[in-house]
């Protein structure tokens, strides 16, 4: 287990955890909303977390419906990057429409001792742009306008090929054992306030009033993440029971929230999540819930909107967000320079979920106070701050596949 050394943040993060200056991480993650004490990890998964993860349905993300499911269509396999990986393509058709899929893109070292381990991510500009290998399709959903990828009009081209591989260290992960699974978000709710007629809404939702509970563009995207999770399942390349689920910034969100519904994955990365994601509301800083959903109407429940500026109302904050991954490895990710996500606030949550892990399972956060730069603190739950600005970068993959190959035998589930 690798332990964090104080740094010249400890004052601050001192002040931001004593209960005066700065709040502490309120709602009591061991309370039960009617104030009775979570005493036992049997109290905490029978009764405490459902409590929670209804809450965070009905205020937060909206519901997802239960009984949506996509097929798997197309597969191809073949040798890429030199023959050093395995690279997978299917489909996954979803509703009426034909054109409705999530694209899937998977690479699995080619020389593996029995199914891989993997990490499961979302992109925001389409699998072509994941890596230079000329076999990855041309993704052929919205993606957001971008002159460097060759994007107009919202439609994505072959110039975007590889444009966004240093998010990606594919061969990183893959000569570490891992395999990357990945699809654009777009091919599942396009990021913009549609009224949310096209991808998964527009498939599932029908013509119905959006009630104050009905789910957001982040509920969409992490029901993509467990509808991808299915097909792994279905395949014996992959092994379904190491499935990381990772994701960056409003992405980060997304594997949040996709991690604390589906119990499957076992391990949950954010990476620059902030908002929304793993920043504590309560503190204010950075983007707030009433920014997030003034800018953002799409990503959370009707009902969400009701807390900007009366963040101290809200039934639950994110670090209970965390604590529903529990007993399960959970890592956050913050970047120095990622004022904007409330590097702060993200640590605080980390440290927040912390009682319910050890009650649970006895290992938590083994830092007390705000690691130094790029001093990942490492134990079921982990955390880092990286040198530098809101990013993915190859040192957070170090980190993550550290972290991974520490918990590889962590029981799944
Ligand atoms: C914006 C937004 C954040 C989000 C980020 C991203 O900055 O305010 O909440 O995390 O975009 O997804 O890149």
């Amino acid at each position: 287990m690798k332990t964090a050394t104080p740094t010249i943040l400890t004052l601050l993060v001192s002040a931001a955890t004593s209960g005066q200056a700065a709040p502490t991480c309120e709602p009591h993650p061991l309370r039960m909303q009617d104030g009775a004490p979570v005493t036992s990890a049997s109290q905490w998964f029978d009764q405490r977390r459902p409590e929670v993860l209804e809450l965070f349905r009905a205020e937060v993300y909206g519901r997802t419906p239960a009984d949506k499911r996509a097929r798997v269509e197309h597969i191809t396999s073949a040798d890429a990057l030199d023959g050093a990986a395995t690279r997978k393509q299917w489909d996954l058709r979803y509703g009426a429409d034909r054109d409705a899929a999530v694209r899937v893109l998977a690479y699995l070292p080619k020389t593996r001792q029995g199914p891989a381990p993997v990490f499961v991510a979302l992109n925001f500009q389409g699998n072509h742009t994941v890596s230079p290998d000329p076999g990855v399709r041309v993704a052929t959903c919205w993606v957001r306008n971008n002159k460097a990828l060759g994007v107009d009009a919202n439609r994505a081209t072959e110039a975007g090929r590889g444009g966004v591989a240093g998010r990606w260290p594919v061969e990183q992960i893959i000569g570490r054992g891992y395999g990357l699974v990945t699809a654009c978000y777009g091919d599942l709710d396009p990021d913009f306030d549609d009224g949310f007629d096209n991808g998964v809404h527009g498939a599932f939702d029908g013509d119905g009033e959006r009630r104050d509970e009905s789910w957001g563009a982040i509920g969409a995207w992490a029901w993509g993440l467990s509808r991808i999770l299915d097909s792994l399942e279905a395949d014996a390349d992959f092994d379904a029971t190491r499935a990381a689920v990772l994701g960056h910034s409003r992405l980060g969100k997304t594997a949040l929230w996709a991690g604390a519904q589906d119990q499957r994955f076992w391990m949950i990365i954010s990476n620059n999540s902030g908002c929304g994601g793993a920043a504590y509301s309560r503190r204010k800083q950075g983007e707030t819930v009433a920014v997030i959903n003034k800018n953002f109407p799409h990503w959370f429940c009707k009902r969400f909107r009701s807390y900007g500026g009366r963040e101290d109302a809200l039934p639950v904050d994110q670090h209970l967000l965390l604590a529903l991954c529990a007993p399960r490895p959970v890592y956050v990710a913050s970047a120095q320079f990622d004022s904007w996500a409330d590097p702060l606030g993200e640590f605080l949550s980390a440290r927040g979920a912390d009682a319910v892990y050890r009650l649970v399972c006895g290992d938590g956060l083994p830092a007390e106070e705000m690691p130094a730069l790029d001093q990942p603190a490492h134990g079921r739950i982990g955390y880092h701050v990286r040198t530098g600005k809101h990013d993915l970068t190859p040192a957070d993959w170090e980190h993550y596949l550290d972290f991974a190959d520490l918990h590889r035998d962590t029981p799944p589930r």
